[in-house]
């Protein structure tokens, strides 16, 4: 049975565009959404230009109202039947009541090899330790910040000279391989790890 995906983001949605457009073929899943809370993402765009239905849940109304913009979210989310959620960009703290209810079925992917660097500023992070690698990870969503059981990884070098956007980059052209791995894995019902290269 094809697994309905809704994929949430707040900027470019780079991830966002790598996994619509891995879900095709025999691939076990399909998008069904793209949402964001921020109306102005670019990567709302992005996904009505390749046909994914998507929507915009504004956070700001909802300022100091969590649980309010969380039930508008899980609205959506039901109206398309959505099944699995992908995290991809989407710059919201999600409650642990909202997580448990996608406990096991919700995914994200973070700049940085988990459990090293949880949070923001992570390539800075890495560079400031003189890392001679950094990468990307794909986990499940748990209540605690970027902790959930670890669904792949992307290992790059760390090279003389790069500043936190040269290595941001470098990363990144190793989540658009790696979260569409690990979604296509992921939907087919097997949870061991991708690992890059
Ligand atoms: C990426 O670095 C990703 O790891 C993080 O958000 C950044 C932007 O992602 N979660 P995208 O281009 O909006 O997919």
């Amino acid at each position: 049975m094809t697994q309905r995906v809704a994929i949430l983001i707040s900027g470019g949605g780079s991830n966002m565009v790598a996994l619509v457009d891995s879900m095709t073929g025999d691939h076990p899943a399909r998008p069904c959404l793209v949402l964001s809370n921020d109306p102005n993402a670019g990567g709302l765009e992005k996904a009505a230009a390749r046909g994914v239905p998507v929507a915009v849940v504004d956070h700001r109304p909802f300022a100091g109202d969590r649980a309010g913009f969380e039930a508008t979210l899980q609205r959506e989310l039901e109206k398309v039947g959505a099944e699995i959620v992908c995290l991809a960009g989407f710059m919201r703290i999600l409650t642990p009541a909202f997580v448990a209810n996608w406990q096991g079925r919700m995914l994200n992917i973070h700049p940085s090899l988990l459990p090293k660097y949880p949070g923001l500023d992570t390539h800075a992070r890495a560079l400031t330790a003189g890392d001679p690698e950094a990468g990307c990870t794909v986990h499940e969503v748990t209540a605690e910040l970027d902790a959930g059981p670890i669904l792949g990884q992307a290992r790059v070098p760390v090279l003389p000279g790069d500043t936190p956007d040269m290595l941001a980059a470098r990363v990144l052209t190793q989540e658009h391989i790696l979260y569409p791995a690990v979604l296509r894995r992921f939907a087919a019902g097997d949870r061991r790890p991708v690992f890059l290269p």
